[in-house]
């Protein structure tokens, strides 16, 4: 299957080199990560996940200060999947005995839905626009991608398929980050209850290519040069790492999960619901082996539920029950300055 021509990626992710920094939220995408991959030529991404909007806007204003023109800011799109209370109690008292082991004697927490601050943040983004904004986890309403482009802003959505990213397309957005199952961390898919199809990325670029004309980023999995070179002959305009990067000198990621990485103990990374009740990429701990299987969807009641044994697990540098977000890559994630590790995946 030959890829149809792919129209240039507009103007802010055409900037510098085909290789970008993802977004990832609960630290890595620091704005000392963004401003340190921009000068050295790289789109890269704020991470406004889990953040109320007032933090998201201060990351912004840090990273305009040093002067970075072109850069992004990721939303989750509220698009929850909710679980029974049934259902919510089985999964937290399965937990028991992992809260036991972390020392930690508080009840369960009620259920807890939210839309991650979604209203506050998009008002944010409209009254002091970004050059690109991306969307994870669903489709924002056609008006706000309208309003978004209207105020300046490229929009991204985060595609898992060719369905989609035909539904993508129908809702206005400028481009696609077309993402694989091999990517760390959570899966983009907007349907929760199931797992993203397995293929090669550049067979899924391929295959996404056939539903759409839109310009597209491809992430998931991309650790060496080849890979790199391989997305982009089946059609992407640049490709996006996560993985590779959360080892930089700049990252914010939590020591524990850094550590972690380099740990040759790890063999192997799973999509599992165990952590935050949507499909995550990540290493195989002993969290996953004891609740992977068990795991219902549910987020982002899930997330909120096993918060607090996840920090307590990172405070106490105990990476056995911390959510070790992970790409198949993993392996070749190094510790080096982001613009080394940058520039070792520029074909
Ligand atoms: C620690 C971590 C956090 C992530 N957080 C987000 C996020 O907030 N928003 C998002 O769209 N994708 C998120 N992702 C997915 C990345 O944007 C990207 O798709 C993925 O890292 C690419 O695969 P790779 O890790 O194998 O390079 C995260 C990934 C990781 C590893």
């Amino acid at each position: 299957m030959t890829p149809a021509s792919t129209d240039p990626l507009p103007g802010p992710l055409r900037h510098g080199a085909p290789v970008h920094v993802a977004p990832m939220a609960g630290g890595p995408s620091c704005p000392e990560l963004v401003v340190a991959a921009a000068r050295a030529g790289h789109v890269a991404h704020l991470a406004a996940g889990y953040r109320t909007a007032a933090r998201m806007a201060e990351e912004v204003e840090r990273v305009r200060a040093a002067g970075v023109e072109e850069f992004g800011v990721n939303l989750f799109v509220p698009n929850p999947h909710r679980i029974s209370r049934a259902d919510y109690d089985a999964y937290a008292e399965s937990l028991r005995p992992t809260a036991d082991r972390l020392g930690l004697t508080e009840p369960w927490p009620e259920p807890r839905e939210d839309d991650d601050d979604w209203d506050a943040k998009v008002a944010a983004l409209l009254e002091r626009p970004v050059p690109v904004v991306s969307f994870t986890f669903g489709l924002p309403d056609p008006a706000v991608v309208a309003a978004l482009r209207a105020a300046g802003s490229v929009t991204l959505q985060t595609v898992t398929d060719p369905d989609e990213a035909r539904r993508a397309e129908a809702a206005g957005v400028d481009a696609l980050v077309v993402q694989g199952a091999g990517a760390g961390g959570h899966s983009g898919v907007w349907e929760p209850g199931r797992l993203p199809e397995d293929r090669p990325l550049p067979d899924l670029v391929r295959l996404v290519r056939t539903a759409t004309g839109l310009p597209l980023v491809a992430a998931g999995g991309v650790a060496t040069r080849d890979d790199v070179r391989a997305a982009l002959s089946a059609g992407a305009g640049a490709v996006a790492v996560g993985t590779a990067v959360l080892r930089a000198t700049e990252s914010g990621a939590s020591p524990v999960h850094q550590e972690a990485l380099a740990d040759p103990a790890f063999d192997g990374t799973r999509l599992t619901r165990a952590f935050t009740g949507r499909p995550a990429r990540a290493l195989v701990n002993r969290f996953v082996r004891d609740h992977d299987a068990g795991a219902p969807s549910g987020y982002p009641a899930l997330h909120h539920l096993t918060r607090p044994l996840r920090s307590a697990a990172t405070a106490a540098g105990d990476p056995s029950a911390v959510h070790l977000w992970a790409g198949r890559g993993w392996r070749s994630a190094r510790r080096a300055p982001v613009a080394d590790i940058l520039a070792g995946l520029v074909p």
